[in-house]
């Protein structure tokens, strides 16, 4: 196999870098992409990373001809575009601004459940702010119980844009905040869950123990 022609500022515990990486392992193109590890947070940013992206936010995607491309799904839009395969995001009509639309929802999902890992664990606990991380948990549940009532059949057709994001977001969740419990209230969105979570790209692809 021919060495990889493009690197991926990442780190195992972000849930946006899993993103890239199961889209990565879905369509194939694995072998294209070096990792490269490192830490940032909001308040530890990385020298290198902040070089290639201005706003020091991983993951940042630099390409053989040295441009970088960054956010996520800026990233997964350019990775869909570079393999042969069934698009993982619609190129058009109404099933791309529905996929696109769920897959939104999916990352409004996990940037609530990543602010309330900033402030709950890089915040001191004095300094916490109970309103703003209850307001956060209700995005959280607000979000599973639409994609509970209005969407599980919906994500069970295709695993695509949308299903990669939602399954990210409800990894997370199990990762950071293993006692939500969110399964018992959202039973079908947990049997989705289960299925997916044995795909390939998703065991590939899991949060550090
Ligand atoms: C985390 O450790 O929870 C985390 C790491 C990188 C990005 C977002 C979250």
């Amino acid at each position: 196999m021919s060495a990889p022609s493009m690197m991926l500022y990442y780190n195992a515990a972000s849930p946006f870098a899993r993103k890239v990486l199961i889209l990565l392992h879905e369509t194939g193109q694995a072998g294209r992409v070096g990792l490269k590890p490192v830490a940032v947070t909001p308040v530890n940013p990385d020298a290198e990373v902040c070089h290639d992206n201005p706003c020091g936010k991983i993951p940042a995607l630099c390409l053989a001809d040295d441009n970088v491309i960054h956010d996520s799904r800026v990233i997964l839009d350019y990775l869909d575009h570079q393999h042969a395969g069934h698009p993982l995001i619609p190129r058009d009509g109404p099933a791309r601004w529905r996929r696109l639309t769920l897959a939104s929802l999916a990352d409004a999902l996990l940037d609530a459940a990543v602010l309330i890992r900033y402030e709950t664990f890089l915040r001191p606990e004095e300094k916490h702010w109970s309103d703003w991380l209850d307001n956060q948990a209700e995005k959280i549940s607000r979000s599973l119980a639409y994609f509970e009532t209005e969407a599980v059949t919906e994500l069970s057709a295709h695993f695509d844009i949308a299903s990669i994001t939602l399954a990210s977001a409800l990894g997370y969740l199990d990762f950071r905040q293993p006692n939500l419990g969110w399964r018992s209230s959202y039973p079908r969105l947990a049997s989705w869950y289960y299925e997916v979570s044995q795909r390939p790209s998703m065991l590939e692809t899991q949060p550090p123990a």
